[in-house]
């Protein structure tokens, strides 16, 4: 048996974020906990959704005490002002760390469970009660994917790993993607990010289960990529490209409710460990699962390489967009060395989406592909 779902309302085009407050209000809901961080608030990226929302005779109030991988204090914190707010909803404006923790204090908001007793690798997703209250996503990055993903990732304060909290109650009921909110992201973000989106594609298309829909959109993301990708880095007010990076984000994560793989369990010690980006994090690990993964699905590989331009080799291909949009190979030039690997290593065999991964991978095997991509 498989189930395939698609149900967040997604409104795509340049200016659109004037219809926010309209959306809002159609929730049934008046006061609103917006919630977002440090550097979306600095760069004026709140400006149109906070006036979107004000149009709309909607009470708001910010939030931006969220760090770069979200805590459980900037979720404790973020749950207290939506109770003192008397918020009834949440929206969120930013990249994935705003829009993860803006879904996690809408479920702290109804749901006191520690974190632990929710962790997806326990499957506990099953204990998000169905009170979630209303969550907007406003992306101002093009590569999570966040706004249309059930998923809210945050590191635990009692284990110190990043944490998967997975429940479609915390899919967004609306997601609003404006270009305009993008063009103001540098060019090694932009890069980063972009391959936060394509790696969810590559992992999304070669993990294992049965779900035509989403490899159908994991491939139809990976062809936005290889074709805007480039663009967006080189000219980053070009709305087409912008436009065509949010899009390909968006279909990641809705590709990835199949299942990620190997990289990303490689991706996410390194980020609560390192503090590496968490787009970086991926493109640097990205080839040499890919190539470790060619075996068991030769024929994926391929197609994945074709979109690329290069079927003989698709890792091949990933590495040369990667150089061709300015990131730096290897691990060691983001500072890990050979001696962080074996806990790195550990972690990621902790991880839950090496289980989708179409190779099986012990920690042996993840240790070697942290190796690889050192
Ligand atoms: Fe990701």
């Amino acid at each position: 048996m498989s189930i395939w779902s698609f149900p967040t309302k997604i409104i795509f085009g340049a200016g659109e974020i004037q219809k926010l407050g309209a959306e809002a209000a159609a929730l049934g809901v008046s006061r609103v906990l917006v919630v977002a961080d440090a550097g979306v608030e600095k760069n004026g990226l709140l400006q149109a959704p906070l006036s979107a929302l004000a149009a709309a005779g909607l009470v708001t109030h910010v939030f931006t005490r969220v760090d770069g991988n979200p805590t459980e204090q900037n979720i404790e914190d973020g749950a207290k002002e939506y109770a003192s707010h008397r918020a009834e909803a949440v929206v969120a404006v930013g990249g994935g760390s705003p829009m993860d923790a803006a879904k996690l204090i809408a479920l702290r908001a109804v749901c006191s469970l520690p974190f632990e007793e929710l962790d997806d690798a326990i499957d506990g997703g099953v204990h998000v009660p169905a009170t979630v209250p209303p969550i907007i996503t406003v992306p101002t990055t093009a590569g999570t994917g966040s706004e249309v993903g059930r998923s809210g990732v945050l590191t635990l304060r009692s284990t110190g790993r990043k944490t998967v909290i997975f429940s479609p109650r915390l899919l967004a009921k609306v997601a609003i993607l404006d270009p305009e909110l993008t063009v103001s992201m540098p060019k090694g973000v932009t890069a980063a990010t972009g391959f936060d989106a394509l790696t969810h594609c590559v992992e999304a298309y070669l993990s294992l289960g049965d779900h035509p829909l989403a490899d159908a959109i994991a491939l139809g993301g990976i062809e936005l990529v290889a074709h805007y990708l480039e663009r967006a880095v080189a000219e980053p007010t070009d709305l087409e490209a912008r436009g065509g990076m949010m899009k390909a984000a968006m279909m990641g994560a809705i590709a990835f409710q199949k299942g990620l793989g190997a990289c990303h369990s490689l991706a996410h010690p390194l980020s609560s460990e390192h503090g590496l980006h968490h787009g970086l994090a991926n493109a640097l690990c990205l080839p040499p699962v890919v190539a470790f993964n060619q075996p068991a699905v030769p024929d994926r590989v391929r197609r994945v390489g074709a979109l690329l331009g290069n079927p003989a080799d698709a890792p091949a291909a990933i590495a040369a967009l990667r150089s061709r949009v300015g990131i730096q190979a290897g691990l060691a030039s983001a500072g890990i060395r050979e001696e962080h690997l074996a806990p790195l290593a550990q972690k990621a065999a902790l991880d839950a989406c090496h289980r989708s991964n179409p190779r099986p991978c012990s920690e042996e095997d993840l240790l070697g592909l942290y190796r690889a991509s050192l």
